[in-house]
């Protein structure tokens, strides 16, 4: 099935990881949508991707952080452009620097879950059965490293979310261990930011976008946890579809 015919959905693919995401899919020929709250986000992106490729980006304004929002959002989509035959997660939010516990209040401890866990699951539950029996499909966890260790003084909240997310990527990986689709995580143990505002330790979204759309393109792995240590892992990633 070449690209042409494929539809990937892009959660989270208004934010600084998905919109790399985005841009290197449409560069590849693929069709692509995105669902996103903001309709300024959605234009923002439409603005970002090449003018070449602006007729295969589908857009639509729904939240995918309640079953019911995300299950609105999967019929809403379908009735748009038909048959989905990939999904990348790329939800949650890119830093989370509160304090530590101790000033937190338990609904801002909600919140951080609701954003970094709870929409990949009400999303994955939506989203899942649209491409799970499709033998040239794939579903990809974008993860980050934040979730194995505290990155820096005041970001638990950050770390606890994100634990969430790897976990959860876990436990569908072992659930679902003949799902016939490609099931794969890549876990970013770096920081991804968008060229203008790459510093130390950062990779950019480009390049990110370029490893996942080579993954989703090559269809190399499945119930793999793909780690991205080094733009050499991205490079890796890029060439081959795996690591
Ligand atoms: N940035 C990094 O340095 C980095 C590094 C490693 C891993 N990661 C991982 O990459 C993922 C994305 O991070 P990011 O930096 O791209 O964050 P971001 O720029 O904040 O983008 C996250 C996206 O998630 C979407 N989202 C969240 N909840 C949603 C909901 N209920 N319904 C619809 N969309 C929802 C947001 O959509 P709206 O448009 O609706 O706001 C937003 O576009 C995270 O899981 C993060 O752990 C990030």
């Amino acid at each position: 099935m070449s690209s042409s015919q494929r539809m990937v959905l892009v959660l989270g693919g208004a934010g600084t990881v998905g919109s790399g995401i985005v841009k290197s899919l449409l560069e590849k020929g693929f069709h692509v949508a995105v669902i996103s709250r903001d309709k300024a986000r959605l234009e923002k992106l439409k603005s970002f991707v090449p003018a070449s490729c602006k007729e295969k980006l589908h857009t639509l304004v729904g939240d995918v952080g309640s079953e019911e929002g995300a299950q609105e959002a999967a019929t809403a989509l379908v009735n748009q452009v038909g048959k989905v035959t990939d999904v990348v997660s790329s939800l949650g939010f890119s830093w989370w620097q509160g304090g530590p516990p101790h000033t937190q209040s338990l609904q801002e401890l909600q919140r951080v879950l609701d954003t970094l866990l709870l929409s990949t699951f009400t999303a994955w539950k939506a989203f899942f059965p649209l491409v799970k029996d499709n033998p040239n499909g794939t579903y990809t966890f974008i993860t980050g490293g934040a979730g194995e260790r505290l990155l820096m003084p005041g970001t638990g909240f950050l770390t606890l979310g994100a634990a969430g997310a790897l976990a959860f990527s876990q436990v569908v990986r072992e659930e679902y261990p003949d799902v016939t689709c490609k099931l794969n995580e890549l876990k970013i143990n770096m920081g991804v930011a968008t060229p203008e505002r790459l510093g130390p330790g950062y990779v950019s979204h480009l390049e990110v976008g370029d490893a996942v759309s080579s993954l989703v393109e090559k269809r190399q792995v499945s119930h793999t946890v793909l780690c991205a240590n080094s733009t050499a892992d991205l490079k890796t990633l890029i060439l081959e579809g795996k690591l």
